[in-house]
């Protein structure tokens, strides 16, 4: 698909390019502040988070190290169900590191908060989490979020790492799709499995 054809799917622009940006580069600001002197390792959520992780390490002004974890959810493709699943471990030893989850969007918050029991177990120095985008109403267990880019209402986005079955994430802002775009990729995405 070209983006233009991408973009037809586009019902509603919730955050553009510009808006996105300044907040990443006043998120990279605080981080610096907070981490200097310490060992930062940065641990991004894939696949959703990495446009914003590749984005946010380049605004700090500390060191920092990344690494990834893949995870995965059991449940309906825009509910998560809070059964989690390591699909992708870190290759870092994180015992004794300041270590900052990337994560895109925290929306029930149960895959969080899984994973941050799971990595709290292995003794960081301490635990964090940077997240691009909250949905607050939709919220089912607390989550303690230091660092926050944008509180957004119950809609469903895409863009920016962002997918709808995988479609859509490489859209340079944060969109709202049609109905009809939406109905039309959960059809495609039902029929294949
Ligand atoms: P949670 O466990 O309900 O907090 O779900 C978090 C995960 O669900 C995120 O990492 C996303 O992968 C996905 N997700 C939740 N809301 C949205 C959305 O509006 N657009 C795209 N993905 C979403
Ligand atoms: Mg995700």
């Amino acid at each position: 698909m070209t983006q233009t054809e991408l973009e037809k799917g586009v019902g509603e622009v919730l955050i553009d390019e510009d808006v996105l940006q300044a907040r990443i580069r006043e998120l990279g600001a605080e981080i610096s502040v907070d981490y200097a002197g310490r060992d930062l390792l940065l641990v991004g959520v894939l696949k959703g988070a990495v446009f914003f992780m590749a984005d946010l390490m380049r605004e700090l002004t500390v060191p920092c190290e990344i690494d990834f974890m893949a995870i995965s959810s059991y449940g309906a493709a825009t509910d998560s169900s809070g059964v989690v699943r390591i699909l992708k471990d870190l290759d870092i030893n994180v015992a004794g590191r300041d270590v900052l989850v990337v994560e895109d969007i925290i929306d029930s918050g149960l895959t969080l908060s899984y994973l941050m029991r799971n990595l709290g177990a292995r003794k960081p120095a301490s635990l964090e989490i940077c997240a691009l985008l909250t949905k607050p109403s939709r919220r089912r267990t607390e989550i303690p979020c230091r660092y926050v880019g944008f509180e957004i209402p119950d809609k469903f986005v895409v863009g920016y790492g962002l997918d709808l079955a995988d479609h859509f994430r490489t859209l340079d802002y944060i969109g709202v799709l049609t109905p009809e775009a939406a109905a039309g990729i959960v059809d495609q995405a039902g029929s294949l499995l």
